[in-house]
């Protein structure tokens, strides 16, 4: 008997994690890897963090939560709007979610019916279009370079043929880490709301950023009807307790409370107990962001030696992503050589950009200075 697999769950893997498993497996056989491929925070959680959670484990029964979230959190996100961007978000339409990710298929869900077309920056996060895929909605995959700083703008998005359903937008963005100004949030928010476009505004970058902080979409009046997305996995350096948020537009937040019931029941409650104290954490997030630009500044300073010259703005996140076109058309196969030559660990473009991704790789600076400085030393040496 043939069981059918459903074409819809035939999506792209996430490659970065194929490339883990491969750096994994070296590693077990014994040889080290140097991790650039790698988007996360290393290092423990913030101790605020860590002991909201002891307390927790030890005197709460951590049973399920109410579906958009404990309403403390939810609140305490509120005040931060206040704080850190000056705007008003009703609590209301915050939805706590299981990472950014439960956030991007709840909010397509809500906002999205199959058929529509969603415009996406290529180079991109790769689970945006992946993720539309599965549920049937067409992703508009949109070249985007230097002329528009590696992000979709109004002029890019007026240069698509045909009726736009939704836009995703990530500032600063991974793979390239380049920023939208206020104005060009403003901008885009605006046109997008005026052209019946829904916004999704990726945010979960904010607070890495070097130089000017990131611009929200939240709270902007011209644009009542954007979803802005979240998360604790960056930033705040919770990773693996998978929580993030979003703040939601009026037309949507029943029917996310309902799809999250539905598909979740809630988010972790322990996260979510855990995740209230790192507000309080201010001081270690920040130090944490001085670490990432001091790595940013060494693989600056030594990329080019080593034969990656041509990279993006990075003006934020804690990624570089070159250009490699002058040495390969397959990434996938450069990066499989880098690790199995010199173990250090990237990520093909090609997880990144179906059009150029074969002559692209990311770089992720996210972890110690020792081994930005050990990896740009075997890089140089490698070339
Ligand atoms: C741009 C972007 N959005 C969303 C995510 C998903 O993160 P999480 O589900 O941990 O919040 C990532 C993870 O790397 C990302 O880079």
């Amino acid at each position: 008997m043939a069981f059918k697999v459903a074409e819809r769950g035939a999506i792209a893997p996430f490659i970065v994690m194929d490339v883990m498993q491969a750096a994994a497996r070296r590693e077990a056989s014994g040889r080290g890897v140097i991790h650039l491929e790698v988007g996360q925070p290393s290092g423990l959680a913030p101790l605020k963090v860590r002991e909201a959670a002891r307390h927790a484990l030890l005197t709460q029964p951590l049973g399920y939560t109410v579906a958009l979230g404990v309403e403390s959190l939810r609140t305490r996100i509120a005040r931060h709007y206040a704080h850190a961007y000056g705007v008003s978000v009703p609590a209301e339409r915050i939805c706590i979610t299981t990472g950014s990710s439960a956030g991007f298929l709840l909010a397509f869900l809500a906002a999205f019916a199959p058929g529509d077309r969603v415009a996406v920056a290529a180079p991109g996060y790769p689970a945006y279009r992946n993720i539309l895929q599965a549920l049937g909605v067409e992703c508009v995959s949109v070249p985007v370079g230097p002329a528009s700083r590696w992000q979709l703008s109004v002029e890019v998005l007026k240069g698509i043929e045909g009726k736009l359903d939704g836009a995703v937008v990530a500032s600063p963005s991974n793979p390239t880490g380049s920023m939208l100004s206020a104005h060009e949030v403003a901008e885009l928010a605006g046109w997008c709301e005026l052209q019946g476009i829904r916004l999704i505004s990726d945010e979960i970058y904010h607070g890495i950023t070097f130089g000017r902080a990131a611009a929200t979409a939240a709270g902007l009046a011209a644009a009542p009807h954007a979803v802005i997305i979240n998360s604790f996995s960056k930033y705040y350096a919770m990773t693996g307790w998978r929580l993030g948020w979003m703040v939601l537009p009026a037309d949507l937040t029943r029917a996310v409370e309902c799809l999250q019931q539905n598909l979740f029941i809630s988010p972790p409650t322990l996260s979510q107990i855990a995740a209230e104290a790192v507000f309080d954490c201010l001081d270690d997030l920040e130090a944490r962001v001085t670490a990432y630009q001091e790595n940013r500044d060494i693989l600056l300073a030594e990329l080019p030696e080593a034969g990656f010259a041509r990279l993006a703005p990075s003006d934020g996140a804690f990624y570089l992503y070159a250009d490699i076109s002058d040495q390969t058309g397959d990434s996938r196969d450069f990066c499989a050589r880098m690790l199995d030559e010199i173990g250090v660990a990237a990520t093909p473009g090609v997880d990144f950009d179906p059009y150029e991704g074969g002559r692209t790789l990311r770089f992720s600076y996210a972890g110690s200075k020792a081994d930005m400085i050990e990896a740009a030393r075997r890089l140089k040496a490698w070339r």
